[in-house]
């Protein structure tokens, strides 16, 4: 069996169980867990921030970093495909009362030219229109294809929005697997992003977790519609200890995961009834498009998984793969031998 559906699936390992086992813990909503702590200071400084806030999942860091961000009636610029739009509920709308810009990009990047030309303010406009107030991007970008953002594409976002007065949020959730494939520094990459949310959960392998990132101020605010929220956590250090192992240990391993997912990427590639965009297979994710004619997503889907290969169909003709830590090379060929089964059939 291989389950490629995400990198969420993946489970402790028993060194990360180990640690979690005899992890100090204290009661966190009172401050004082001692783990909880120290990852949220591992992460800030990784990120070259001041501060950190550990929270239960990357949905709530981005409608933690949102809510704090904007004011009801404001309006946040994202990717149409982002994560934000796509998978959160409506989180923005619901939890932050602002409306959501969409832009369409190329692989889920958008540029500083059409940001510029969306940030909209209510002065000016006889109170017609919002107040853009916060651009947010997403690097990896999931429904991208798993695509690494250029560097001088966030930065002169970064600047656009800096300068029409919006705050720029990274939903990073898998930001490790983009510095690990561009050797680009995580605190170099975000230098001009005013929040980053990090997933301690997906590629890195932890159970639970996100930590949010930014300014003292803005964790202190933060830190307050957690609580609104309901994210604070009592003895949370035994969740720390093993996002703590996770940043220390499996940040270079993603790697592996990318080198897997090239290899089924390019295998694929050359069957007659599926393509993969190869230009974006840069990280540990491969969306492939099925031949029409031959198979829906969803067929494909169920004919692996009787293979004993787990996949989601993210359209009626894509599907997507996921490698992460229970990801071995034996998976991969499992994957490969299952697809070509098909395409042969
Ligand atoms: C890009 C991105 N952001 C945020 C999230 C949300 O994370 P969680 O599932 O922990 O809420 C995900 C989850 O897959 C994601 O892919």
């Amino acid at each position: 069996m291989v389950d490629l559906r995400s990198d969420t699936v993946s489970r402790p390992t028993a060194a990360m169980r180990e640690v979690m086992k005899v992890a100090e813990v204290g009661d966190d909503v009172l401050g004082d867990d001692p783990t909880v702590l120290e990852l949220q200071e591992m992460g800030a400084r990784l990120l070259g921030k001041e501060a950190a806030l550990f929270v239960p999942s990357g949905t709530m860091s981005n409608a933690v970093a949102i809510k704090t961000h904007t004011s009801p009636g404001d309006e946040i610029i994202a990717e149409a495909e982002s994560h934000i739009y796509y998978y959160e509920g409506g989180g923005y709308a619901a939890l932050a009362g602002c409306s959501i810009r969409l832009l369409e990009g190329v692989n889920g990047a958008m540029s500083s030219r059409q940001v510029a030309a969306a940030i909209r303010k209510a002065a000016g406009s006889q109170s017609h229109y919002p107040d853009a107030s916060l651009v947010c991007l997403e690097n990896t970008a999931n429904r991208g294809g798993g695509v690494c953002w250029e560097q001088e594409s966030i930065d002169a976002v970064a600047q656009v929005a800096h300068e029409r007065d919006c705050a720029v949020h990274m939903d990073g959730a898998r930001l490790f697997n983009a510095t690990v494939h561009t050797g680009i520094d995580a605190e170099r990459m975000v230098r001009d992003c005013d929040s980053i949310s990090i997933c301690l959960s997906k590629g890195l392998g932890a159970p639970v977790g996100s930590l949010l990132i930014g300014s003292q101020d803005f964790i202190d605010t933060a830190h307050r519609w957690r609580k609104m929220f309901g994210g604070g956590m009592r003895q949370a250090g035994i969740l720390a200890a093993a996002g703590k192992f996770a940043l220390e240990n499996n940040i270079e391993r993603l790697a592996d995961d990318h080198a897997r997912i090239k290899r089924l990427a390019s295998a694929l590639n050359e069957m007659q009834s599926f393509s993969v965009e190869m230009e974006t297979v840069q990280t540990n994710m491969v969306y492939i498009d099925v031949d029409e004619n031959r198979f829906s997503g969803a067929e494909v889907v169920d004919a692996l998984a009787a293979r004993g290969v787990d996949m989601f169909a993210t359209d009626s003709h894509r599907l997507r793969a996921v490698a992460h830590l229970d990801v071995d090379d034996a998976g991969i060929e499992l994957a490969i031998g299952a697809f070509t089964e098909l395409d042969e059939s």
